[in-house]
């Protein structure tokens, strides 16, 4: 089976043509960060007027690449949780490109298409595992039996973890998006010069919380009204590192209390280097292991929706499901 897969959900717009026999035959990419960066976050109305520009273009381009429209056996756009007018654009065209074409349309959650994404690597990992899904908007970890399989086991209760890098790297005056930013500046950041909270992780459960220690690097920074260069690079540090040993602690006590020894990370923040060589090193001491995406699946990418599409209309068919902005992933079910 071979899908087109649309990502338009926030401010990347992806697309890729995915086969289930020879893998991802082509995809395409295209950030919206440079149009945003002035206002410091996504401006919704932007995002779908960009959508609608850059859309179009690429599927053709795409699906060009993957030797044209007659091999293709359905189409997958994200449906939600996102932007509304963002992923309209997606799902408009999807489904007329589905309806011209007489292929099934389906509309893929756009966190199960992260949670599905180191799949697309070699190694991939096998069910059951752990997902540790870390982005803009949210923070979760999952306990995943199989596709559309998934239980909640914990989540922030605030600020998702991409969130408070980007509001943290805002106080040290990063450009947006911070996240990247604020990873390059805690390289040259000194380790201990700073000790920030581990927020939760003095008490038992999986939730998570990241909004008290973007206060405690608020109250930090004000104690330091002439913070030089180095000592920003500490700051950031200390920041990335509270974060880095939070996460690692729910996903060690999430594999202890299931069992399991697989942990799959994704989402934009699992990107980072320093969260990827920690849980790395966390799941081995556990005889486990760790998966990934690479870096730029992490983000937003089309890839991960043809590929969650393709899982999906192999084996339960068409859902042409309306968009959405809100959508619980434990809503889903199995194919
Ligand atoms: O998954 P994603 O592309 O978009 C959402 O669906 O939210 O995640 C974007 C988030 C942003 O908050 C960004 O700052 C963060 O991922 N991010 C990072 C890194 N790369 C991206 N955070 C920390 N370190 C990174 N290297
Ligand atoms: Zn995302």
């Amino acid at each position: 089976m071979r899908v087109l897969g649309i990502e338009t959900s926030c401010d990347e717009t992806g697309v890729a043509v995915y086969d289930s026999r020879q893998g991802l035959v082509a995809h395409a990419l295209y950030s919206q960060i440079r149009l945003h960066a002035e206002y410091g976050g996504v401006v919704p109305e932007l995002a779908s007027r960009d959508h609608v520009q850059k859309l179009l273009p690429m599927v053709q381009k795409v699906v060009a690449e993957a030797g044209g429209p007659e091999a293709l056996d359905g189409v997958a756009y994200t449906a939600g949780p996102g932007l509304v007018g963002a992923l309209l654009v997606g799902a408009c065209l999807g489904r007329s490109l589905a309806f011209a074409w007489g292929v099934p349309a389906l509309g893929v959650h756009h966190m199960e298409g992260h949670l599905l994404a180191p799949m697309l690597e070699d190694p991939k990992p096998g069910f059951p595992f752990i997902a540790l899904l870390v982005s803009g908007g949210h923070s979760l970890l999952v306990e995943v039996q199989g596709v559309g399989r998934y239980q909640t086991l914990g989540e922030s209760i605030d600020d998702a973890a991409g969130e408070a890098f980007d509001k943290v790297a805002k106080l040290l005056k990063l450009p947006y998006p911070g996240g990247p930013h604020l990873a390059k500046l805690a390289e040259r950041g000194k380790p201990g010069r700073f000790d920030l909270p581990r927020p939760m992780t003095d008490r038992p459960g999986l939730d998570m919380s990241f909004s008290g220690l973007k206060t405690a690097v608020l109250v930090l920074l004000k104690s330091l009204p002439d913070a030089d260069e180095q000592t920003k690079a500490d700051v950031a540090r200390a920041f990335e590192d509270a974060v880095v040993d939070t996460l690692s602690v729910k996903c060690e006590r999430a594999l202890k209390q299931t069992g399991l020894r697989r942990l799959v990370v994704a989402g934009g923040v699992g990107a980072n280097k320093r969260l990827r060589a920690r849980l790395k090193a966390m799941a081995e001491s556990l005889g486990g292991e760790v998966f990934y995406p690479r870096p730029e699946f992490c983000t937003d990418n089309g890839a991960m929706i043809a590929y969650a599409g393709c899982l999906r209309l192999e084996t339960g068919g068409p859902k042409s499901s309306p968009v959405t902005a809100r959508w619980p992933l434990d809503s889903l079910t199995a194919p």
